[in-house]
């Protein structure tokens, strides 16, 4: 008998996560799980049992923290449906919304036990306590436990490794968080407020992430950052490694075939991760890459740092690197003061770079960013006409893109059974969604798949069966 079979095993308890955001979030959703696990907590997709509801948030556009706030109305009549029955729930609310509006989230949502932003999930367990202490007391006494500290100490340093059940639930594929945080302040952007400044994971707590992960049976790994490859964390020697080196470092455990990160800065694509891309086969051909917008007017108001120019000019030095590399990218419309031709400047960029996919959005303003002192606000129909212009652009283009892979052999993750008998489907190395005839023996490796059609979002295969020697 081990010392922890005499130990008493907490009883069993759910937790439902619901996630807003960018795949950082979908990341720190699995870290809490796994902070809750020795709380006695397991994973829910049921609402209904949750015994602790978290909203995992984001900030990044308006609206976002309305959404929160309506939720939590509907939260609270789910619990209140629960207390006439016996039973109870408590609610948390995370990630950014929870960072920027601790205070005003306790103060308009008295359900709420819990608010904490992204540097504390590592504490959950003792906020949990903290919460759980007073949930007997009158609701006029009880006080929702805020944690939105930014601390010194490294919540990276906390968290406990991926458990496998997550890693295996995740399958072939997974998010690895390597990076956090932005020193970038380009004025729209709230994320250098509720993520705080560029903190790097050293470099051997990485590697071993990932070996657990490829060990565990993942086969593509994306490198997660809110400025990526300003990556730079300390190896054993102190010394800093870029996100390029180590992609070499990541190229070399055994298993491990494909290698993604995202998002990237333009000015942060250096020589040494852009001679990784020439170097490394596994380091996908795939590369987001915002620009947000073509005018060097609205790209210096923006505090973008760069010219539409230079940002041309490092499309060209990555492609002579990596001729098949493909582009993906975020555009702001409607940026103060932002005239016809400034968004006719983005068009142009658009046609020239020629992008895979984009992702577009309407400016809007976040307080407490310097874009919000900004006068000479974009009429709202403006606006909206001018995303309509350039998702037809870019919508063109990813048709185009796909058109173009017609014909061409390539190498395909086969991750599941297609949506018809006798199918299985799979992704590109532009994450496309490949389908093709093919037995589920097929499931768990990359095979080499001719293209020859395209359906509305996805492409057609054919299996490529090696010539007889
Ligand atoms: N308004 C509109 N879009 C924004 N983004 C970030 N902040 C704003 C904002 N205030 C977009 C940018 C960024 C993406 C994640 O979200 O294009 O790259
Ligand atoms: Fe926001 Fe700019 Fe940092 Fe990206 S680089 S997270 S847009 S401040």
């Amino acid at each position: 008998m081990t010392e922890t079979d005499i130990l008493p095993q907490p009883a069993q308890k759910r937790v439902f996560i619901k996630t807003y955001g960018c795949q950082m979030n979908v990341y720190d959703s699995d870290r809490m799980a796994d902070a809750l696990a020795p709380q006695g907590y397991v994973p829910t997709q049921e609402i209904g049992e949750a015994d602790l509801v978290l909203l995992n948030t984001c900030h990044i556009r308006e609206k976002a923290s309305e959404k929160v706030f309506s939720e939590l109305g509907r939260l609270r009549e789910l619990q209140d449906e629960k207390r006439a029955t016996g039973g109870d729930m408590m609610i948390g609310v995370a990630g950014c919304v929870a960072q920027a509006e601790g205070e005003e989230i306790a103060r308009r949502a008295p359900v709420v036990d819990m608010v904490f932003g992204p540097q504390a999930y590592h504490r959950l367990p003792d906020m949990l306590q903290r919460a759980e202490a007073q949930r007997h007391l009158h609701p006029a006494l009880k006080k929702a436990v805020i944690d939105t500290d930014f601390p010194e100490e490294d919540k990276f340093a906390h968290l406990p490794a991926a458990r496998k059940e997550v890693t295996i639930k995740r399958g072939l594929t997974a998010f690895l968080t390597v990076q956090e945080g932005c020193d970038k302040f380009c004025s729209f952007c709230v994320v250098p407020y509720t993520r705080g400044a560029e903190v790097s994971r050293p470099v051997a707590q990485v590697l071993a992430e990932a070996r657990n992960l490829v060990e565990a049976g993942v086969k593509e790994l994306t490198l997660l950052g809110q400025n990526v490859n300003a990556y730079h964390g300390v190896d054993a020697a102190g010394r800093a490694v870029g996100l390029g080196e180590l992609a070499y470092l990541l190229a070399d455990i055994p298993g491990l075939e494909r290698l993604r990160y995202t998002t990237s800065h333009p000015r942060d694509m250096d020589d040494a991760l852009i001679a990784a891309h020439r170097d490394l086969p596994l380091l996908m051909p795939y590369l987001h890459l915002p620009v947000q917008s073509g005018s060097d007017r609205i790209l210096k108001a923006m505090n973008r740092k760069h010219t539409a120019a230079e940002y041309l000019r490092l499309i060209e030095r990555i492609k002579s690197a990596r001729p098949d590399m493909a582009l993906s990218g975020d555009f702001i419309v409607g940026f103060p003061g932002e005239t016809d031709q400034d968004f006719e400047d983005t068009l142009t960029i658009i046609r020239e770079t020629g992008y895979a996919s984009a992702y577009s959005f309407k400016y809007s303003t976040r307080p407490g960013t310097p874009g919000a002192n900004l006068g000479d606000q974009v009429a709202e129909e403006i606006k909206t006409e001018r995303l309509y212009r350039l998702q037809e652009l870019v919508n063109q283009q990813t048709t185009d893109f796909h058109a173009s892979c017609v014909g061409k052999t390539m190498p395909v993750l086969i991750e599941r059974v297609g949506r018809m008998p006798g199918q299985v489907g799979g992704r590109s190395p532009y994450l496309q969604a490949v389908h093709l005839d093919g037995s589920p023996d097929l499931i768990g490796a990359i095979h080499e798949v001719e293209i020859v059609g395209t359906s509305t979002n996805s492409l057609v295969g054919r299996l490529k069966v090696a010539a007889a020697a």
